[in-house]
């Protein structure tokens, strides 16, 4: 947060904080709408009038207060469930501004899928190819789709967010697209109107992110050439966002990248970014519930957040910075910062050098706003925490924290 609003001072932000611990209590989720503007309309501009569609990932964070913030904006959505359809739907995005993904769609989700109308349908195999036909013919409609290839390209990013190679799950071989998109034309009850390509996520170096780009403009031209022409190139998401602070991808550059890389064919660039709208504009207080010396080993923190809220340090090892929230006296300290859960990898940090600490004392998360409260689970009966959303010197909270009885409810004994 504090690299997307600078015009806010830190001691503003320390009170607000504050005073969202004590009415919310922790642990907790912060959004910054301001944020969350800005690095939209950074996105939007760098397209200088080039037709495009910014599809914002549900996947990255849908709470509602989230997305309809976005919408407001402009944005068009990309789903990957069909709950996550039917949020953008109940928030008022049009079945035709959203993008439906997903590497094993049930026969329920397409029948669904198909009867709404979506933008697309992003085909993920010929055997998914062959159900939505099936479907769309028996609803005496036509489904519009696109292909997703798989160009096999490294996104050089984690292992488990990298989706591009073609020992991934995702999409289809690209040479075999030509073949398929054919094949989509002959079919009674699909249009053909998109090429897809999303090579992970956590991208941080451009030049990944552009070989897939001209590797579906070279498709969409051959196809062209064939007589089959698309509406848009769907790119897909994956922009990183600086964790620890090395340099990343410019989001205008990656913008201009696509661009410059798509303006020959003339057709819509469509993207799916996630992590860079809303990653850097969430934090999650949490509050120190014991500090502990193993002698002549660690010191830890221990905190009353865990993998039950914040899933990214214990699935990928991922690094979020932390920092309490008020500066004390005393000495730095070589600390593991471990939540409560009866985990060993249930750990936010290792080893990481760490101003002086008490029980009671708040500390801030940062860039938890993407895969943040979205995957987080009940796990020890953990009710789900509340999540806030600031807007200038105003808040309030946008998920209230689950009750037990709510999270029993579905259960008989
Ligand atoms: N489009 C598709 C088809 C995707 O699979 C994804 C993310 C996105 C767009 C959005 O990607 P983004 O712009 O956010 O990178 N839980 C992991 C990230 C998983 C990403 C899954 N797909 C994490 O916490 O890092």
């Amino acid at each position: 947060m504090a690299a997307t609003t600078p015009s806010t001072p830190p001691q503003v932000r320390a009170a607000q904080f504050r005073a969202i611990a004590a009415a919310a209590a922790t642990p907790c989720y912060v959004y910054d709408a301001g944020a969350i503007r800005a690095a939209y309309t950074t996105l939007d501009r760098a397209f200088d009038g080039y037709p495009h569609a910014i599809h914002y990932a549900l996947k990255a964070n849908s709470s509602l207060a989230v997305v309809r913030l976005l919408h407001s904006l402009g944005s068009h959505a990309d789903a990957n469930s069909l709950g996550e359809v039917d949020v953008a739907l109940r928030l008022g995005f049009r079945p035709d501004q959203i993008v439906f993904t997903g590497v094993g769609k049930s026969a329920a989700e397409i029948d669904r899928a198909v009867s709404l109308g979506l933008l697309a349908i992003n085909v993920e195999s010929p055997g998914e190819l062959d159900r939505i036909d099936q479907r769309a013919v028996a609803q005496q409609v036509k489904a519009r789709v696109a292909l997703r290839v798989n160009p096999d390209i490294d996104a050089r990013s984690h292992p488990h967010i990298s989706t591009g190679l073609k020992s991934n799950k995702f999409g289809v071989p690209i040479d075999e697209a030509p073949a398929l998109f054919r094949e989509m034309s002959s079919r009674r009850g699909l249009v053909p109107v998109g090429a897809h390509v999303h090579i992970g996520s956590q991208i941080t170096t451009l030049d990944p992110l552009h070989k897939a780009a001209q590797a579906v403009v070279a498709l969409a031209q051959a196809l062209r050439e064939e007589g089959i022409a698309l509406q848009h190139l769907d790119m897909g998401g994956g922009l990183g966002i600086s964790y620890d602070g090395a340099p990343v991808v410019d989001p205008a550059e990656y913008v201009r990248a696509l661009v410059a890389a798509t303006r020959g064919s003339g057709l819509k660039v469509a993207i799916e970014p996630g992590r860079v709208l809303v990653g850097p504009a969430g934090v999650l207080l949490t509050r120190v519930v014991d500090v502990k010396q193993f002698p002549g080993a660690k010191r830890f923190v221990v905190v009353d957040a865990g993998m039950t809220e914040l899933m990214r340090p214990a699935l990928y090892n991922a690094y979020h910075r932390i920092e309490p929230l008020a500066r004390r006296d005393g000495p730095e300290a070589t600390v593991d910062i471990v939540g409560p859960i009866c985990e060993s990898t249930d750990a936010y940090a290792r080893d990481r050098v760490f101003p002086h600490v008490e029980v009671d004392d708040l500390l801030v998360v940062y860039d938890v706003g993407a895969y943040g409260a979205a995957m987080g689970h009940t796990y020890l009966r953990r009710p789900l925490p509340p999540e806030v959303m600031i807007d200038g010197d105003q808040w309030r909270i946008i998920r209230r924290r689950q009750t037990l009885d709510e999270l029993l409810a579905l259960e008989t004994e």
